[in-house]
This record gives structure tokens, C-alpha cells and sequence, in this order.
């Protein structure tokens, strides 16, 4: 029990960077079926590969970038597994979704490439007796609720979008591939039906839809990693598609790979790990950039109560944080410096902050640290100044202290 939050939050910061340091920024490419990538793990040069919990993550020189492919498996759920997996293994830079899709858009056809701006869980929501109303589940990390879209990197779908004169796409019979930026929707069903077909466009707006690409999105929102789709059209999803999809699908997921392959290209070989998806800082309110410059390249220096032993002298506690900068909304990230034994590490943590009029204040509701248990916090910050409450399990208490400039990390 002695120490246990302040062990607790050093595993929790350990385990988010474990393998990820001295990790070269890594463009991550991910598909759900062998055709979908096996082409483009061909490709590789410096090709190495290694297994993570039955997963195959094939890594090397990609267009002289590097590189990461997985197969994820059909479906959100495997999507989701191979997701987190890569996001923890590799920390890439950004995760690229390659294949093919049913289409939507009754001015697509098959072998068509959709390069999504936005991706949402068609299946995801409540069911009615009007049909579903989607709805973004909560975030377990921070407590915030997902949007039902997710966006797309803007980086990546300016990039993809240049690519595309690049690109020499394999014709569909003497036709060329028509590319679109659209919305691309996913759930746990390959389409067959013109009924499910009429919804996805009335109620989404849907442009295709497949089965991982949502999952993943959500997977990278939630760990703020920038994520494309890219889908080329196998199929109409209807009552043809399983006999469209056999003879549409490997031109279409080839063209979709070529496409990935330009991005990368485009990406280019050096240290472009792209920023995570903050706002301007001219976006930020005069009281947010306040709260940005009182932490970044500070130290917060205080002490730690437990409920129960209030008559023992509160213990010691201190954090070093390098940066904080707004994310979106209410999630900012803290880039925060442990140093515990002889590690050193600095870790990114995506974190809610709400507002009291000039007041923020850090918020964590029953956030899951893996084997630890499941906390909660609420830290405001004034003048200098942190205090508030924190709580693990069965055990609790108050937090204190002082935040102290450290002028060598000021904020950018
Ligand atoms: N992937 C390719 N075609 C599809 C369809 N019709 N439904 C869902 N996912 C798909």
C-alpha cells in the first residue's frame, strides 16, 4: 500500500513507452486480408519480421522510409487487436489502412478508390425502430466521448491527394480508376444488400463501406496517432457482391496498395514524424495559453495524502513536464519526464482538462492502468499552484504542491 500511487503512475508512464523508444519515426500500414498487404510486404527492402501475440508485423525500408505492415484479420475486433498491439510495439508516426470496399456512392464502380476525409462505425449506436442512431462510445482513457466520425490526418490526406498524379493506376478493363475523397463507414458485416445500401448513404452519407477501417481510426484517435483510409471498391454490395468481390477484388486492392506506396513516397525518408493533431496555438483562448506556459518546462513539487493516515506527514511527489499543448476539445497532451532508478524516459499522455471560468482542471475518471487498478483525479492548476484528490481501488486521498519553472523546457 505504502508509495502504491506514486509506483502506480511511474508503471503507467513506464508501460506507455516501453518498447517505443529508439524507434525510428515508422509509417504503419495496415490490411485486413493477404491480399491487401502481402504486395506491399514484398516490396521491402531491409525486410525483417516479427511475431507479437500470433500477430506477423513485417518491418523495413519502404520508398527508403520505414516501414511497418500487418495483416489485422476481417473485422473490427481483430482490427482493434492489431491496432493496439502496433500502437504499442512500433509508436508509428502514422497508420495507413489499405484495401477494398462495397460501394455506396451510386457514382462509383468497382475498382474506383475512395481516399476517406472521415470514417465512422456504421454499426455502432442505438437501435430503433427507425434503424440506428450512432453514437461515439466513450473513451476509457480520458472519459470524453468519441465523436461518431472520425477525422482523417489533414497531413496525410493532403499528401495522398498529391499523390495521386503520381500514380499509374491498373485500368478496370479500358477504364481508369476514378478517385474521390469520401466518407468511408465500417461494421461487423460484408454488405450484400441494396437495403442496407440506401440507409448507409442516407444516414451517413457513406461513400463505401468495409469492415476494420473505423476501428482502427478509433484506436489512433484515442492514442493520437494520425490515421488514413484508403479503399478501392470491390464490390456494389449487393446481391452480386460475393461473386463482384472475387473478380474485382485483387485489382482493387493492388491499385489501393500502389496509392499507399506513393504516400509513403511522398512522405519521404527523413525524421517527418508528424505532429500529433494539435491546433494552432492562435487557436488557443488567452486562459489555455496561459495554462500552456504555467506547465510547459516545469516541475510540480508536492506531496501525497492517504484517507485513513492523516495523522502521518504527507509524502513526497514530483513530475517534470516538458510540454503541454491542446490536442482538440478538451484532451491536451503532457509530455511528461520520469526519472525512476536508473530510467529516464519521456512519456506523451493524452489528458482531459475542463475549465472553471479561469480555472483548469485535470480530470481522470476510472482510468484503467493495466495490472494496477483503476484511478481517478481531479487536479486544478492556479497561480503556481496544484491541488486535488485522487483515488485507486480502495485507497485515496489529497495531492499539493508548487509548479516551478524550469527555464531550459519552456513551452514552443
Ligand atoms: N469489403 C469489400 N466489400 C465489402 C462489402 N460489400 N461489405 C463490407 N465490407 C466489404
Amino acid at each position: 500500500m505504502k508509495q502504491i500511487k506514486s509506483i502506480a503512475i511511474i508503471c503507467l508512464l513506464l508501460c506507455a513507452v516501453s518498447k517505443a523508444e529508439n524507434i525510428p519515426p515508422t509509417t504503419a500500414i495496415l490490411g485486413a486480408m493477404s491480399d491487401e498487404v502481402e504486395m506491399l510486404m514484398d516490396t521491402l527492402t531491409e525486410r525483417d519480421e516479427r511475431k507479437i501475440q500470433g500477430i506477423r508485423f513485417v518491418t523495413g525500408k519502404m520508398n527508403g522510409r520505414q516501414v511497418v505492415v500487418a495483416r489485422t484479420g476481417v473485422g473490427k475486433v481483430n482490427a482493434a487487436m492489431t491496432a493496439t498491439l502496433l500502437v504499442e510495439h512500433f509508436s508509428p508516426s502514422e497508420v495507413i489502412v489499405t484495401g477494398v470496399a462495397g460501394r455506396i456512392n451510386p457514382g462509383l464502380s468497382p475498382g474506383d478508390i475512395v481516399i476517406a476525409k472521415k470514417t465512422a462505425q456504421h454499426d455502432f449506436g442505438d437501435l430503433t425502430a427507425k434503424g440506428i442512431e450512432n453514437w461515439g462510445a466513450r473513451n476509457p482513457i480520458n472519459g470524453e466521448r468519441n465523436p461518431v466520425f472520425f477525422p482523417m490526418s489533414d497531413r496525410l490526406l493532403t499528401v495522398a491527394k498529391a499523390s495521386v498524379s503520381h500514380i499509374e493506376f491498373e485500368k478496370i478493363g479500358t477504364r481508369a480508376p476514378k478517385v474521390i475523397e469520401g466518407i468511408v463507414v465500417t461494421g461487423d458485416v460484408f454488405v450484400s444488400s441494396d437495403a442496407k445500401v440506401t440507409e448507409l448513404r442516407k444516414s451517413l452519407q457513406a461513400d463505401a463501406v468495409e469492415m476494420e477501417g473505423a476501428a482502427i481510426a478509433q484506436i489512433c484517435w484515442q492514442q493520437g496517432v494520425p490515421c488514413l483510409i484508403i479503399r478501392s471498391i470491390s464490390d456494389n454490395a449487393d446481391a452480386k457482391a460475393n461473386q463482384d468481390y472475387e473478380q474485382f477484388s485483387k485489382i482493387a486492392a493492388r491499385n489501393s496498395a500502389k496509392l499507399v506506396e506513393e504516400i509513403v513516397k511522398q512522405l519521404g525518408s527523413g525524421a517527418s514524424r508528424e505532429e500529433k493533431p494539435t491546433l494552432q496555438p492562435n487557436a488557443l483562448t488567452p486562459y489555455e495559453k496561459e495554462f500552456q506556459e504555467m506547465l510547459s518546462g516545469s516541475t510540480l513539487v508536492g506531496h501525497f495524502t492517504m484517507t485513513g493516515q492523516e495523522n502521518k506527514t504527507p509524502r513526497e511527489e514530483k513530475y517534470t513536464i516538458k510540454k503541454v499543448s491542446k490536442m482538440r476539445d478538451n484532451v491536451w497532451l503532457f509530455v511528461v519526464r520520469v526519472q525512476y532508478g536508473n530510467r529516464d524516459v519521456t512519456v506523451p499522455l493524452p489528458l482531459e482538462v475542463q475549465w472553471a471560468g479561469d480555472t483548469p482542471m485535470v480530470t481522470l475518471t476510472d482510468v484503467e492502468l493495466p495490472r494496477l487498478g483503476t484511478y481517478t483525479a481531479r487536479v486544478l492548476f492556479y497561480r503556481n499552484q496544484y491541488a486535488g484528490t485522487w483515488s485507486g481501488g480502495d485507497h485515496g486521498g489529497q495531492l499539493f504542491g508548487r509548479i516551478i519553472k524550469t527555464a531550459s523546457d519552456a513551452a514552443d
